[in-house]
């Protein structure tokens, strides 16, 4: 079975577009989304709209919870105070721009999505199996990912929230994060999309980096009245 892994579009309408297409392309047999719909971009109810007519199925992030609930904050980790800044203007923004209909769709996408092949659990889901905002970079100790696997009985852990696409291979357990569609954080701005084959003896990956008009989409957030920064920050892919 071979599947395409959007993560974390962040209402990039554009990115979502061209990693969709990527994946049609790479001629999968399903395509899934790792929830974080909205924020740092202005086109949440248009993503909102596209992953449900193109019946992308997929998993609720920290920010479509906290966006769905109108929370005082998206759960997200700042790095400094004007990091802070930008990220609760960007919350705020974004709670107004979201339509009721979008938020009722942010509610009712699941924590978790399961299935198998060929014996082996498959398991997406934003942050952690348990917890949305956990930041699972790669580096964390072997025994945080071994327990994450244990305690959800999971062969195949798929996953997104830090925007930095990697892959892990411990102890027969395979970990894989799909990075970013709408907002990378790897210094590479291009949409990412993670292409998965699972087959009975095996788990192939690859990280589809795919080109769009970042440039349209960093001016359409200066438009919209969001920080500018993230304009630049899109830029870089940071
Ligand atoms: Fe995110």
């Amino acid at each position: 079975m071979r599947i395409a892994v959007l993560g974390d579009v962040h209402g990039n309408l554009d990115a979502l577009k061209a990693a969709y297409g990527a994946a049609l392309s790479a001629r999968v047999d399903r395509i899934y989304h790792l929830g974080d719909l909205g924020g740092y971009a202005p086109f949440v109810n248009e993503v909102a709209d596209f992953i449900k007519e193109h019946g992308i199925e997929g998993v609720q992030g920290n920010y479509d919870y906290n966006v769905a609930l109108n929370s005082k904050h998206c759960g997200c980790k700042y790095e400094d105070p004007v990091q802070a800044d930008i990220a609760e203007r960007s919350f705020e923004w974004t709670k107004q721009h979201t339509s009721d209909k979008s938020k009722e769709f942010m509610k009712s996408l699941p924590m978790v999505l399961s299935f198998s092949v060929n014996d082996k659990k498959v398991l997406l889901f934003h942050g952690s199996p348990h917890k949305n905002n956990i930041y699972w970079y790669e580096d964390r100790p072997e025994e945080f990912f071994l327990e994450m696997a244990d305690k959800s009985h999971a062969d195949v852990l798929i996953y997104g929230h830090t925007h930095k696409p990697y892959r892990r291979d411990i102890k027969g357990k395979v970990f894989i994060n799909a990075g970013s569609v709408g907002k990378p954080k790897d210094g590479d701005p291009r949409a990412c999309a993670a292409i998965i084959e699972i087959t009975k003896n095996s788990v192939n990956s690859e990280f589809l980096r795919v080109e769009y008009d970042v440039e349209k989409a960093a001016s359409e957030i200066i438009k919209s009245g969001l920080p500018e920064d993230l304009a630049e920050r899109l830029r870089q892919g940071k």
